[in-house]
């Protein structure tokens, strides 16, 4: 699904992002443009990524998980 009609970005494309380490919307909208044209598509955006780092995260230490290991 296209998240991004301006700049033809779909939520592949952002998870893509976020697998090679892209974790906000800054990012995002420096790497593919998302909402740097019209800026309909921030919001959607914002939950794809978080989706996407949600399901990217399980096995990854959180700042919170190596607080609680020190
Ligand atoms: S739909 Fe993303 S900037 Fe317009």
């Amino acid at each position: 699904m296209y998240v991004c009609v301006c700049n033809a970005v779909t939520e592949r494309d952002i998870g893509s992002a976020v697998a090679e380490g892209c974790c906000s919307l800054r990012e995002l909208r420096e790497q593919l443009g998302v909402g740097a044209c019209c800026g309909r598509c921030t919001k959607c955006a914002r939950d794809v990524l978080h989706e996407s780092l949600h399901a990217c995260t399980p096995h990854r230490p959180t700042a919170a998980r190596l607080q609680l290991a020190a």
